[in-house]
């Protein structure tokens, strides 16, 4: 069974301890505390029965985690849920300076991040989801909460509501899940924004949509900046989500044209953390899934194309600071540290066998790196320029590549214990 976390020693790129995320920036303090945040993804989901069938652990709000205790029983297969007797505690904000948010793919990897940031926060969140990627459990702690509101829905559709700011996220991101039907995911990137921009049209709320570095294509441009008009193939089997993305930005900024909506565009690469599907194909789950399994590591190609990394509670300072800002030009929010696919292997390879070392795992044999063919399309490098935000949004990210493997590691390590992976 997984234990509750234990207290992890974090640095920032410069040495010194991390302990909150989040600034004080154009009037909106996004600052929360570390321990708080990762109280809410770095835990088991569920206790295994005990031999009295009960689970072993207590009651976990005591404890200071804020899950509910669902009990799984190994023996009939079976799992009963339960529910929470008291949520984390979130800031109690005045009525004006608590804003309606609206995270449309909020039961997301990068969404979930988001909505438990803007709850400890104390602002009130409706999360709009069909679950296609996204799951309920990722954002089951918050169910119940006054500030809190799932609604089950597919973004094709209109929706309407009263908000002050939309981040609209709801668009499938790996690979794997937007080829699964690209039909569908070119309508979730087009009729989707075109929803979303006309509420925001309507409500005069800000609209902030996460695009992303793909609309830079097969870059011949490197590192990319935002002027950077890109390469893309538009008949290609990537071609639904980056030029979905394309004609996304492309409505966005028809809509400041033509209505003045006030709009945000955040072009996001690669970035990775907890709560990421350890089965959607993307690099760093693959890398990290097939070494805690003690599987070789599959590298596509020679490994030399290179990557950079973000890790996800950078990616939200930087979503919030833009949201916040005055700045409606795109902007890169990314990670410029680079690696090879063979460096970063590497790093995953060695950070896992850290873990599991502290953990007193043994290991039954060492894991290789082996070589398989390059999917098509595959872009050969990536790296942001990430100028404008530093410039703009005084934004930069903090966390190395290492830290944050570190964290999914344990994250994936805990889901695994519990039989979860
Ligand atoms: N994770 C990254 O590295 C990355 C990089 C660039 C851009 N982005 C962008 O960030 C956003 C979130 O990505 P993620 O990594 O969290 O992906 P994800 O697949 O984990 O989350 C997407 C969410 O949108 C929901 N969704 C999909 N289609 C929908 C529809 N038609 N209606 C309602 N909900 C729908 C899914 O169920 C899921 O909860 C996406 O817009 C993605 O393009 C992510």
């Amino acid at each position: 069974m997984s234990s509750a976390p234990t207290k992890i020693h974090t640095v920032d790129k410069e040495g010194k301890e991390i302990t909150t995320v989040g600034f004080n920036r154009f009037g909106f303090d996004s600052e929360v505390n570390l321990e708080a945040l990762r109280a809410l993804y770095l835990r088991a989901h569920y206790s295994n029965a005990g031999p009295n069938g009960k689970s072993a652990q207590n009651s976990s709000d005591e404890d200071g985690t804020y899950q509910s205790n669902s009990i799984y029983n190994k023996e009939t297969g079976g799992i009963s849920y339960t529910t929470l007797t008291r949520f984390p505690p979130v800031k109690l904000l005045a009525p004006s300076e608590r804003k309606r948010v609206l995270v449309t793919g909020g039961a997301g990897f990068v969404g979930s991040h988001l909505v438990d940031r803007l709850m400890l926060l104390g602002h009130e969140v409706t999360v709009l989801d069909n679950f296609f990627t996204g799951s309920k459990t990722t954002v089951s702690h918050w169910v119940g909460h006054p500030n809190f509101e799932l609604v089950r829905h597919d973004v094709v559709e209109p929706f309407m509501i009263e908000c002050d700011q939309i981040y609209h996220l709801a668009c499938p991101a790996s690979p794997p899940h937007y080829q699964y039907n690209p039909v569908k995911t070119v309508k979730t990137s087009f009729m989707g924004t075109l929803n979303m921009l006309g509420l925001a049209k309507r409500t005069k709320a800000r609209f902030l949509i996460t695009s992303t570095s793909e609309v830079y294509g097969d870059p011949e441009v490197h590192p990319q900046h935002e002027e950077y008009w890109g390469h893309v193939n538009p008949i290609g089997i990537r071609a639904c989500y980056d030029e979905g993305k394309r004609v996304a930005e492309t409505l966005t900024y028809g809509y400041q044209r033509q209505d003045k909506v006030d709009v945000r565009v955040a072009r996001i690469f690669n970035t990775y953390g907890p709560r990421m599907n350890p089965y959607d194909g993307r690099v760093v789950s693959n890398f990290i899934v097939q070494a805690l399994k003690g599987e070789d590591m599959t590298v596509y190609g020679d490994g030399k194309q290179t990557r950079s990394f973000q890790y996800v509670h950078d990616l939200i300072d930087g979503l919030i600071a833009l949201m916040n800002s005055d700045e409606s030009r795109p902007v890169n929010i990314g990670n410029g540290d680079e690696f090879t696919i063979i460096e970063f292997a590497e790093l995953v390879r060695e950070i896992v066998e850290k873990v599991q070392d502290e953990a007193g795992i043994k290991r039954t044999r060492s894991v290789k790196i082996i070589h398989k063919d390059m999917p098509k399309d595959d872009p050969k490098q990536r790296r942001p320029d990430t100028t404008r935000a530093k410039e703009t949004l005084k934004w930069q990210p903090r966390w190395s590549v290492r830290m944050g493997l570190e964290e999914m590691v344990r994250y994936y390590k805990a889901k695994m214990e519990e039989g979860n992976l």
